[in-house]
């Protein structure tokens, strides 16, 4: 299998011992506010501030799982000529194990992704310890069917594509390392139709749409409400039950 570095808890030779978390999948076009969304509800659990190895719920970027690119695609690239919206721009079957890995309660690394390399950076690795919520964000998360079964529940964050270039284009520049010639051209070559032609029809799969992102909290209040309340049945009852009682379109 393609992850290093995944290890066993001491203790989760006993299958009571194990810890399944409940895996949130959390999709939308870019800029419309999944990551600000995810550390919202973080946030809002007092999980934000935590130790990692001490959090109840940790939030994993699908960025996570860019596959490397070739010289060539490098170079590519670099003049903002390739298109990070596509589907085989992600390792898929990474990504699907690295799941697979954490819904058996194991620790994972998974690396950060670098914008301005547009590499995965192997020496800044995220060591996502066993949690009992998992948000796993990200343009296409719902886009692989085998991925998108593995999901207790599905979030899909739905911002107009006004405002979503309108954050974009300062955010990639400010914080992406980018020109506003560079962000405008990629924006029309690959970002808009990729969301066309593979994220928007993902939308259908949600159990839970977010009109507005984070601006929206009402739905987050209700989100975070659903997950304390996970959180409180499974220490109350123990962690190998409380997903099927607390949710009812679990489909494995
Ligand atoms: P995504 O992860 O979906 O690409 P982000 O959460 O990174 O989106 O948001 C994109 C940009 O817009 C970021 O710079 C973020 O700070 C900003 N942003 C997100 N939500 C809001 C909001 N409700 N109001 C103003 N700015 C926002
Ligand atoms: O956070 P957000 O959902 O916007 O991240 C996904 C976006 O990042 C994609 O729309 C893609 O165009 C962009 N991206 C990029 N350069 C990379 C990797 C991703 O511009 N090297
Ligand atoms: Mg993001």
């Amino acid at each position: 299998m393609d992850i290093d570095n995944t290890l066993l808890l001491p203790n989760s030779e006993h299958k009571s011992d194990i810890k399944t978390p409940f895996l949130i999948g959390v999709a939308g076009g870019t800029a419309s506010g999944k990551s600000t969304v995810c550390k919202k509800i973080m946030i809002q659990l007092g999980q934000a501030d935590m130790d990692q190895a001490q959090r109840q719920v940790v939030s994993i970027s699908q960025d996570s799982f860019y596959r490397e690119l070739t010289p060539a695609e490098k170079a590519k690239a670099k003049k903002g000529l390739f298109n990070f919206d596509h589907p085989d721009a992600f390792n898929e079957n990474l990504m699907y194990d690295t799941l697979q890995e954490i819904l058996k309660g194991r620790i994972v690394k998974v690396p950060c992704y670098d914008y301005r390399s547009n590499s995965l950076d192997h020496e800044n690795k995220l060591t996502i310890y066993p949690a009992d919520v998992v948000l796993f964000e990200g343009i296409l998360v719902f886009y692989f069917p085998k991925i998108r079964d593995l999901f207790h529940m599905k979030l899909f964050v739905d911002t107009d594509s006004d405002t979503r270039l309108a954050r974009r284009v300062p955010r990639d520049i400010n914080e992406r390392g980018r020109d506003l010639d560079a962000v405008l051209t990629q924006y029309m070559t690959f970002v808009k139709p990729a969301f066309e032609e593979f994220c928007s029809p993902t939308k259908k799969f949600a159990d839970v749409i977010i009109p507005r992102g984070a601006d929206n909290t009402v739905a987050i209040d209700l989100i975070v409400q659903h997950i304390a309340d996970f959180l409180n049945n499974r220490s109350r009852y123990g962690s190998s039950t409380s997903i099927a009682t607390n949710c009812t379109n679990v489909d494995h």
